[in-house]
C-alpha cells in the first residue's frame, strides 16, 4: 500500500489532487478543481463526497456517522460492489456485495480533463486472500472524473482463459432533502424485484415515492433516472451505460437505528441510494480476453 506521501510525489497535482492519510490510516485523495471538489478513499476506491460549485449542498451524500476503517465498508458515497451484488449467490460466508469496497486499490493514472476536470484511474489489487473468493484472472479498473458532472467508468477485463459472470454495482447514495418529498422518474412500467419481505417480481406503476423501507431491483432498464427534490430546488440526473438493471433503496427507521451508521435519529432521511447495477437477470457473462464496462453520470440542475 502507497503512503500519501508517495501518492502525492507521483500522481499529486498542484492546487486538484492530493493524497492524505485519515486519522483511520486510510488514504483519502482529496480533488478540488474550478468545477467541483470531491474526495475517494484508496481503500474500495470508494469516492465518498462529491459537490459541484454550482450546488450549495454536497450531490453524493456521506453520512455523518460513517466510519473509515481498514477491511470495514463506509457509509454513504459511491461503494463499489463487485464481483457480485448481494449475497454471493452460493458461499454464504461471503461479504455481502462483493470484496471490491473493502479492499485496497492502486492509483494508475491521474490527470486534468481539457475542461478542467479531474481524472484518477485507479486498479483493484488482487492478493491471495481475494483469490479464494474470485478465482479468476481479470483486471478491475475505475476511472472518476471530478467535474460539473461526475462520471465513473467500472470496467473489468478478462485475462484469463475461461469466461467467468459477474455482478456489480456503483451504489450511489445521493442528498436529497427528505426522503418523504423526493420522486424518482425514469422507472415507470419496469419490472422489479421488490426485496422487502421475500423477493416477489413485480411493475412499477407511475414514479417512484417514498413511505417506508424500499429496496427494489429494476430489471431490464437501461434508463436515466431523475430524483426530483422540491425541497433542495433541484433535480440530480443518473444516467448509465452498461447496466441493465437500477436499484432504488431507503432503509428507513427501523433498518437504520439497527445499521448504527445512518446518522440517528435521521440522517438516513437525508438520503436515497439510486444505484447502477448488473443484478438478477442482468448478471454479464465476461467472455475471455473480452472487457465489460458500466459508465454512470451524475448532474444536478436547479428545479
Ligand atoms: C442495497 C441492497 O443495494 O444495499 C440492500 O439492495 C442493502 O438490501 C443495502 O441493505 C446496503 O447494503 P450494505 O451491505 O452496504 O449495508
Amino acid at each position: 500500500m502507497s503512503t500519501a506521501q508517495q501518492l502525492n510525489t507521483r500522481f499529486g497535482i498542484d492546487g486538484h489532487l492530493s493524497f492524505a492519510e485519515d486519522a483511520g490510516g486510510l488514504v483519502v485523495a482529496k480533488i478540488s478543481n474550478a468545477q467541483a471538489t470531491a474526495s475517494l478513499c484508496m481503500q474500495g476506491a470508494h469516492l465518498m463526497t462529491w459537490q459541484p460549485r454550482s450546488q450549495p449542498l454536497p450531490v453524493v451524500w456521506l453520512s455523518r456517522d460513517a466510519k473509515l476503517a481498514a477491511g470495514k465498508s463506509i457509509r454513504g458515497g459511491a461503494p463499489v460492489c463487485w464481483p457480485w451484488f448481494g449475497a454471493h449467490p452460493s458461499e454464504p460466508g461471503f461479504p455481502g456485495h462483493g470484496y471490491a469496497r473493502t479492499v485496497q486499490w492502486r492509483m494508475v493514472e491521474s490527470g486534468k480533463e481539457p475542461d478542467g476536470a479531474t481524472r484518477l484511474l485507479l486498479r483493484l489489487q488482487q492478493s491471495e486472500k481475494t483469490r479464494v473468493q474470485w478465482p479468476h484472472d481479470c483486471t478491475l479498473e475505475l476511472t472518476v472524473i471530478v467535474g460539473e458532472t461526475l462520471r465513473m467508468e467500472l470496467s473489468t477485463e478478462n485475462t484469463g482463459a475461461g469466461d467467468f459472470t459477474i455482478g456489480e454495482a456503483l451504489h450511489t447514495y445521493f442528498r436529497i432533502g427528505d426522503i418523504g418529498a423526493v420522486r424518482v422518474t425514469g422507472l415507470e412500467n419496469c419490472d422489479y424485484w421488490d426485496k422487502v419481505g421475500g423477493s416477489v417480481l413485480k411493475r412499477q406503476s407511475g414514479q417512484i415515492t417514498f413511505s417506508g423501507e424500499t429496496d427494489r431491483v429494476y430489471v431490464n432498464t437501461a434508463a436515466e433516472c431523475v430524483i426530483e427534490d422540491d425541497q433542495l430546488g433541484r433535480r440530480i440526473h443518473v444516467a448509465k451505460s452498461g447496466s441493465l438493471s437500477t436499484v432504488v433503496w431507503t432503509p428507513w427507521t427501523e433498518k437504520a437505528a439497527k445499521m448504527g451508521d445512518m446518522g440517528q435519529p435521521d440522517g438516513w432521511r437525508e438520503m436515497v441510494c439510486i444505484e447502477s447495477v448488473n443484478a438478477m437477470e442482468n448478471v454479464v457473462k465476461v467472455a475471455a480476453g473480452t472487457r465489460h464496462t458500466m459508465i454512470v453520470e451524475y448532474r444536478a440542475e436547479p428545479v
